[in-house]
């Protein structure tokens, strides 16, 4: 069973050098136009840009600054996403002349220009005579014009002004060759919205899920305290900040993020139809998501060309401890990397923090090669495209204190700068020597482990955490940690994806599991793959409602166990669980385990009740295994323990990397990035030659060497 794995895994790496196609590609459907890497490599095959913002700026000074990019080595830059005031001045009436000039100016600087569609940033006059285009939040509060990004997106006369633009622009640019691609809004996200459009809007939604309002009924548990409708116009808007002690109906919320998050998506559709419509073939449409975010889901989403997201690593938090703050949020980068390359087998990062920024509750300066690290850490993890935000350091407005690529004078790389210019040219120097038919390293491929996402299972843990010390974010990132520390590659995948392509595949925390989805797992298990489910798996069905049957029914005969409850501990009392002679603390959540015969336990709690009950247990099932791990330690060691005995267990090598070192691999070149605040020893397999950096491998560095290995 290995075999096919293994060879669907060299697949995947090659998805990844960008040599072929994703399957899982939600890439819009039009045979005539080229799809995601082949749209972004017409020209090149890695790019770096910057963004600018002409509007902000003298005019005399344009040509300078975009000549200054191009004398960088940048070959892209990026305009227009927030500057709706300066194309529609007065309703009705369009003036691109002054951004004709500088993509005129870009464009003689040697500079490719990609165009944001500015639906983030109405103008005043829009609010001024159409207040109701701004949303409404959860105090009932009508947003207004002086932020960004307040508009409601279910109304209709927002829609019908951002049609109209949009296909302004689309008219006017869709055939100008110094466009290279387009960005549609910014950093879509679904604000809660209790305006009368999007309750009217989500009445419409409800509607077309469930047909009839007795389904829903039944969907939302209406039998509750009343909360029976009889039509579809009774229902408002779920707002928990109205409830207190008592909580809404789970299911309404869920459905709630579920409509918001279509509503963000169709909202971006929209957009890239427009421009698709107007556009010649080779100008490609993606978006600049907000890194892994629960507020949109871009596989909802089916008209971008590619992905991309921003990515802000240093912000005031501090994971790993030490000066490992001002390396960045170790998990950020590599997630957000697994998470949107799958989507259509390309991605790039959009806006890539610049240096220090201004809106973080402390906006600490990033340590001396941490930026450029961030860069080779895209570049390594198969990104086409690396952008950075912004050229110019502001003077004056919403952003002052945000750093730029360059100073405040406009013309002196900031420290940051050279640093993001540096890695451009050593990035971009290494970058034609990648050999895109090179495989995937053999002791790479073997460990290719699949993670399971859903969006609807992370709304789910949101809505219905039980105890406040649960953090689904940092529960999330202790399993991709984890993972990452034996040096396997990794991807999200969803249900519909095909998980015989990782011989590992893990789902945490995977609260609804539907039949289908048992099943599917089951099927996977037995023909070789490794399995690792954890604490809360299958309590729900994908209705997010709980099965009529034993507790966690539908995964019992997989893990091979009985779930007899769980149990959930305040921070001032004692929980341990002991496995192998080590003991770990645990208060979050412990899933109580009674194994059936032939189930292996791996760690058993010490007190309470339930002392001496299963924690963690693990069975072979077919040709592969299937380990559960139902207790959330304190510190997560006892996860990351045993995370790492499934590879070994399976008889497959893997590395024993610091949290915060990953090892990827590209194109025949293998790297190794240290956010770690301790320096970093690897020892290199026989032959590596290395091309970049060196051992030990300090915080904030990164090492690449020419893998020879097979
Ligand atoms: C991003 C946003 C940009 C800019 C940047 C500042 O989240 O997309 O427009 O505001 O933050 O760091």
């Amino acid at each position: 069973m290995l075999r096919p794995l293994l060879a669907s895994a060299l697949t995947t790496a090659m998805m990844i050098a960008g040599i072929v196609a994703s399957p899982a590609t939600h890439a819009a459907a039009d045979a005539s136009r080229p799809q995601g890497a082949a749209l972004l490599h017409q020209r090149e095959p890695m790019s770096f840009g910057v963004f600018y913002y002409p509007e902000q700026w003298p005019r005399e000074q344009w040509q300078r600054d975009f000549n200054g990019m191009a004398k960088l080595g940048f070959s892209f830059t990026h305009m227009a996403e927030f500057s709706w005031t300066y194309l529609e001045p007065q309703e009705g009436q369009f003036d691109f002349k002054w951004l004709d000039a500088a993509i005129e100016m870009a464009s003689k600087a040697g500079l490719r220009v990609i165009l944001g569609t500015p639906t983030g940033a109405p103008p005043a006059w829009m609010g001024e005579h159409y207040p109701e285009v701004y949303r409404v939040d959860e105090h009932g509060q009508r947003h207004e014009h002086g932020i960004r990004a307040e508009v409601s997106l279910s109304n209709a006369k927002y829609q019908a002004f951002v049609t109209r633009l949009v296909t302004a622009m689309a008219e006017h640019y869709g055939h100008d060759p110094r466009v290279w691609g387009w960005q549609v809004d910014n950093e879509p996200s679904s604000f809660a919205d209790f305006s009368d459009s999007a309750r009217q809007a989500f009445q419409r939604w409800l509607r077309a899920r469930y047909g009839t309002i007795d389904a829903m009924n039944t969907a939302w548990g209406g039998s509750f305290w009343s909360t029976r409708y009889t039509s579809f116009e009774q229902v408002l808007l779920p707002n928990a900040t109205l409830a207190a002690e008592d909580k809404l109906s789970p299911n309404a919320l869920l459905d709630l993020a579920r409509f918001q998050a279509d509503t963000t998506a169709s909202f971006l559709d929209a957009q890239a139809a427009i421009i698709k419509k107007y556009a010649a073939p080779a100008q490609w449409v993606t978006t600049n998501y907000t890194n892994v975010s629960t507020a949109t889901d871009p596989r909802r989403s089916h008209g971008m060309d590619f992905t991309t997201f921003t990515l802000y690593p240093v912000a005031g938090a501090n994971i790993l401890g030490g000066d490992s703050y001002a390396i960045g949020k170790p998990a950020n980068l590599m997630e957000a990397a697994a998470y949107f390359r799958p989507i259509t087998g390309t991605f790039g990062v959009m806006e890539l923090q610049p240096g220090q920024v201004n809106w973080g509750e402390i906006n600490p300066q990033p340590m001396p090669g941490a930026v450029s690290m961030w860069m080779w850490h895209a570049f390594a993890s198969g990104a086409s495209l690396i952008s950075t935000y912004r050229y110019r350091h502001p003077l004056r407005g919403s952003e002052m204190y945000h750093e730029g690529i360059m100073g405040t004078d406009g013309v002196t790389l900031s420290r940051t700068g050279h640093e993001f210019v540096d890695a451009v040219h050593e990035i971009g120097a290494l970058e034609p020597k990648l050999d895109a038919r090179a495989r995937l390293p053999s002791t790479m491929a073997a460990r290719y482990t699949g993670y399971l996402w859903s969006q609807d299972v992370f709304w789910d843990l949101e809505i219905q955490p039980q105890t406040t010390l649960w953090n689904s974010w940092a529960y999330r990132n202790g399993y991709t940690l984890a993972v990452k520390s034996t040096g396997a590659p990794m991807d999200f995948v969803g249900e519909q994806d095909d998980f015989s392509r990782y011989p590992f595949l893990i789902a945490p925390a995977y609260q609804m599991v539907s039949k289908a989805l048992a099943e599917k797992w089951r099927r996977y298990v037995e023909q070789g793959g490794h399995l690792i489910l954890t604490s809360r798996t299958g309590q729900k069905n994908e209705a997010a409602q709980f099965h009529e049957g034993p507790w966690a029914q539908p995964i019992l005969d997989l893990i091979g166990d009985d779930v007899e409850g769980f149990d959930m501990l305040p921070a001032s009392a004692n929980g341990t669980v002991s496995s192998g002679g080590s003991t770990h603390a645990w208060h979050r959540w412990a899933d109580i385990l009674s194994p059936r015969p032939g189930t292996e336990v791996l760690a058993t709690y010490s007190d309470h009740y339930y002392a001496g009950k299963a924690a963690v247990t693990t069975r072979r099932l077919g040709k592969g295994s299937v380990t559960m791990i139902g207790v959330s330690t304190d510190d997560g060691v006892l996860e990351r323990d045993i995370v790492r005995s499934v590879y070994q267990r399976a008889g497959i090598a893997i590395e024993d990397l610091p949290t915060g070192v990953f090892h990827e691999w590209r194109g025949g070149y293998s790297f190794l990035v240290n956010y770690n605040p301790q320096p970093y020893q690897a020892t290199l397999p026989q032959g590596a030659q290395v091309v970049h950096g060196r051992l030990p491998l300090a915080p904030a560095q990164v090492l690449v060497w020419k893998d020879t290995a097979p």
